[in-house]
């Protein structure tokens, strides 16, 4: 083959591997293939340059040549004089001595890395036109590093990329739903208020309408007296009564409004609470009853918990009293009632317990639901973070209940085991009057 065939085989060879190298060391390895057999040496090698030293240490593979009679040393002699052809003239990168052990060595700079040397021990000196020949491929060597290591960034970069395009959509959509619920607490607030009206003048309906019911009921109870002393009178006004069962009449329309008055009264609390709930707590901290809250938001989760839950609330204490927010505070009991009742989808039971210490006022949830791994509970009170099908959680309940409960100097700790069950502890500084 003559010589200039092989150089330009080479150069193909080279500008193949360059294309197709998955890695910087798969590149560096085919380097090392490719000129081991142009200068058909008996020995080549990468290794990086550290710290102006080279180490064989860190070398990834030598090549060696069955018939190359060589040992460590030699490979370690090949390092010195490289080395010391360096250090005479720092600034090329093409390294070539002709002594009795010739050898040649191509310096790879590898952008805020080590440089890589390619080492090869030859068997005999190169003449001049290969030694420009190969001199001459140098940038291309160098130029396969530098794309590879752009490759590997851009890759590596990309793949981050993607990572976070994801999580900003996730996150995206989280938010979306986060602000679809605020949106949804100024609904309710807003119906809330336009609800109570109409309660209002219903309520004070109903009770005329019961005064009316009772005269009503007198005026026929006279009536019928008073037909007692006129036999024809009698007869039509019990003729009357019968026709339109003005007996059942009467009977059934008190029940009727009384019922209603009940009825009322209940929207009327379910809104009220609706509305206290909804209404952004202001952040001002005053002295309030724990067990209000708690039974407030009892009242409100109802209809989270059916036939197969209990929630029990035990006060085991005479001075349920802290310092909060008291609509902030029912965020975080609703959050913790709810996350119980959807970690209990089979029923279950839910026990709020409210205790004191000296100086410390304590409220656990403690739920007999699913329970929760330690990977899980690390994460809980991350924003976002949500183990909940998209729509039924937002992840958000328990961030911003700690934060909530920071701002209250209270603190929360959780112990959950799987299939058991799960206890949150909030504890609030004691309000001693
Ligand atoms: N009582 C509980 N039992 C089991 N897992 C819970 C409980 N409370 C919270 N978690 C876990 O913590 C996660 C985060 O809760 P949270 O911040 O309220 O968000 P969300 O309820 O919207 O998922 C839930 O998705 C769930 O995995
Ligand atoms: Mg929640």
């Amino acid at each position: 083959m003559n010589d200039n065939l092989q150089i330009h085989l080479l150069r193909q060879q080279i500008g193949d591997t360059i294309c197709a190298a998955p890695s910087l060391h798969k590149l560096l390895d085919s380097y090392v293939e490719h000129l081991l057999n142009y200068f058909q040496a008996g020995c080549g090698f990468y290794t990086p340059f550290w710290y102006e030293e080279l180490s064989l240490v860190s070398s990834l593979r030598v090549y060696r040549d069955d018939n190359w009679q060589a040992s460590e040393e030699r490979v370690d002699k090949l390092c010195v004089q490289a080395n010391q052809a360096y250090e005479a003239d720092p600034s090329r990168y093409f390294l070539y001595s002709s002594n009795e052990e010739p050898f040649v060595c191509i310096r790879l700079q590898d952008q805020g890395h080590p440089e890589t040397w390619l080492i090869f021990g030859l068997d005999a000196p190169l003449d001049e036109t290969t030694l420009k020949d190969v001199s001459s491929i140098v940038p291309w060597l160098q130029n396969g590093v530098t794309q590879c290591r752009q490759g590997v960034l851009l890759n590596s970069a990309q793949t981050r990329i993607e990572e976070m395009t994801r999580g900003m959509a996730e996150t995206m959509s989280q938010l979306v739903q986060a602000e679809k619920m605020s949106e949804l607490g100024k609904l309710t607030a807003g119906i809330a208020h336009e609800v109570n009206n109409p309660i209002g003048f219903i309520r004070s309906n109903l009770e005329t309408l019961v005064d009316y019911v009772d005269t009503f009921d007198s005026l026929f109870k006279e009536l019928k007296s008073s037909a007692k002393t006129n036999e024809e009178w009698g007869n039509l006004i019990t003729e009357i009564v019968e026709k339109f069962d003005l007996d059942f009449l009467i009977e059934d329309a008190h029940e009727i409004v009384n019922s209603n008055v009940t009825g009322i009264d209940r929207i009327r609390d379910i809104v009220s609470d609706l509305y206290a709930f909804s209404r952004k707590g202001n952040g001002t901290l005053l002295p309030i009853t724990l067990t209000d809250v708690v039974e407030r938001c009892v009242k409100l989760t109802k209809t989270r918990f059916d036939n197969n839950h209990q929630v029990v609330v035990n006060c085991r204490t005479d001075r349920p009293f802290c310092v909060g927010d008291a609509s902030q505070l029912e965020q975080v009991v609703m959050n913790m009632m709810i996350n119980a009742a959807h970690a209990m989808p089979t029923g279950g039971t839910l026990t709020i317990d409210i205790s004191s210490t000296a100086n410390r006022l304590l409220l656990k949830f403690k739920d007999t639901g699913l329970g929760m791994d330690k990977v899980t509970q690390q994460k809980i009170f991350l924003p976002f973070f949500t183990t909940k099908p998209t729509g039924e959680g937002t992840g958000l309940g328990l961030s911003i209940s700690a934060g909530i409960l920071q701002t209250h100097n209270a603190t929360v700790t959780v112990e959950s085991e799987i299939n058991q069950g799960t206890e949150f502890v909030i504890s609030f500084p004691l309000y001693v009057e």
